[in-house]
């Protein structure tokens, strides 16, 4: 039988029968590699050769949890998991510019403060950069190795002599793999210098924590196989015009994957904020239409933070829909449930909602608060400036509780709110200093709190 050739994708593994310049499936450029030796034909059992018989054990077992280390920067090991685990990989990403290099550094400093042996190595810039930015933070006394270099090999040797407990590469797409052909950056080589560096953390107990760059469309660039490989993957994100940044955990082998840590960036470096909710509404003036504030969760934290929305006349054919902090589908979702289900229409009207502060916000509990904003806009009547809206819509209109309702109300109760909206259902929590009103559906909302509908 003769053996066409097959082609994938190394970015989304997508098999193809020809190469070509951009994978159909995923859209990446240049990821098209042809793949050696893969036998289209059946293959031969592997019942045929007997293999060696691998050691089986039980589920439960005496070992103690992983002893990890705290860097101090609580903000930082929450979203860790509680600190960082030995020989673990963790994926840090974030957009340029927006401060991983400071992030990482002073996290650096602090783990080698903690006893943790720390190598920083810089493929961007030069040591003299790096350490003129430690004398900056003041953290220059910090017991950090420093080296800039990019050749992988160097790195791979030094670190094995060395053996830190942990190592910082900035970033993993300036370095760069004799082995492998294409430049520094292409997806080939982010691959390959993922998994040499994560396997070498492995095999020698090392931790390894890499910087990646975000492209345009919002992932790391390189191959999407760099954030299966590693343990840990965090995004790194803010808006620029705002001083405050989120490290947000996307996956975690050792711990909750949807916690948030929350800095704020001052000529001092990063600085923890320990009352988010108080940085998101301190912009916040007296109650006017659109404005609602929602109680969010965040991992196990609580976060208010405000929706704003703008409803007016569309003077164009398509009216339009904008979303800054929150999904458009979702909102396209909303305003169909708020049409159908309430009668509603918001056809000819142009439709803008923005989470102000620049958070970004994906939890389904915000919806009951979105369609207050969008009532509140549509209607011209401003919400109590002491209530906070939460809830999950469902297609038929119902509302679903959410999660946390405590948790939510106790923190409203913190910052000064008095009301609480809630979709019902549950066990109703009570939290002294708040009155808290159920809604079922998403009708009676309406008609209750606009006398619409
Ligand atoms: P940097 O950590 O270099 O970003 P990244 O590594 O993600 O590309 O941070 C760059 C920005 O941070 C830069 O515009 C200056 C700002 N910055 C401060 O505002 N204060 C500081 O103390 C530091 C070190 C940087
Ligand atoms: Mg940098």
């Amino acid at each position: 039988m003769a053996k066409s050739p097959s082609f994938s994708c190394t970015a989304c593994g997508n098999v193809t029968s020809k190469w070509a310049g951009r994978c159909e499936a995923c859209g990446a450029w240049n990821t098209i590699t042809e793949d050696a030796g893969i036998s289209k034909g059946p293959a031969k059992s592997l019942g045929a050769k007997r293999g060696a018989a691998v050691v089986l054990t039980d589920l439960a077992t005496e070992e103690a949890p992983p002893p990890r280390t705290t860097s101090g920067i609580a903000e930082l090991d929450r979203v860790l998991g509680g600190g960082l685990v030995p020989a673990s990989a963790v994926l840090v990403g974030g957009d340029p510019g927006i401060g991983k290099s400071t992030l990482l550094l002073q996290a650096a400093a602090q783990f080698a403060r903690a006893g943790l042996k720390t190598v920083y190595v810089s493929g961007e810039e030069a040591a003299a950069q790096v350490r003129m930015r430690a004398q900056r933070l003041g953290l220059a006394d910090a017991p950090v190795k420093l080296a800039a270099e990019t050749n992988l090999r160097d790195i791979l040797t030094t670190l094995e002599a060395e053996r830190p407990g942990l190592a910082v590469i900035d970033s993993i797409q300036t370095m760069w793999a004799d082995n492998v052909e294409s430049a520094p950056g292409s997806v080939s080589q982010v691959r390959a210098a993922a998994h040499e560096l994560t396997s070498f953390a492995k095999r020698k107990g090392i931790s390894v924590i890499l910087v990646g760059h975000v492209t345009k469309e919002g992932q790391i660039a390189g191959p999407r196989v760099v954030e299966h490989m590693v343990d840990t993957v965090l995004y790194f994100e803010g808006e620029r015009g705002h001083q405050f940044r989120i490290l947000r955990a996307v996956k975690n082998r050792f711990g909750p994957a949807d916690e948030i840590g929350v800095f704020e960036m001052t000529g001092r470096g990063l600085e923890e904020v320990v009352n988010p909710s108080a940085l998101f509404l301190s912009e916040r003036g007296t109650a006017s239409p659109g404005s609602v504030v929602f109680a969010g969760v965040e991992g196990t934290r609580p976060v208010l933070v405000e929706f704003q929305a703008l409803v007016a006349p569309s003077p164009h054919s398509q009216a339009r829909r904008t979303v800054v902090g929150w999904d458009g589908g979702r909102l396209a979702m909303i305003l169909a449930v708020l049409e159908a289900r309430c009668g509603i229409p918001f056809a000819g009207l142009d439709v803008y909602l923005n989470v102000a502060g620049g958070m970004k916000v994906s939890e389904p509990a915000a919806d009951l608060a979105v369609a207050a904003a969008l009532l509140s806009a549509r209607e011209d009547a401003a919400l109590p400036a002491n209530t906070v809206v939460f809830g999950e819509i469902s297609l038929s209109g119902a509302l679903r509780a959410a999660s946390q309702t405590e948790n939510r109300l106790k923190e409203a109760q913190k910052l000064g709110f008095t009301a609480a909206i809630a979709s019902g259902g549950g066990k109703p929590a009570e939290v002294p200093g708040i009155s808290v009103r159920r809604v079922d559906d998403l009708t009676t909302f309406v008609g209750d709190v606009f006398g619409a509908g």
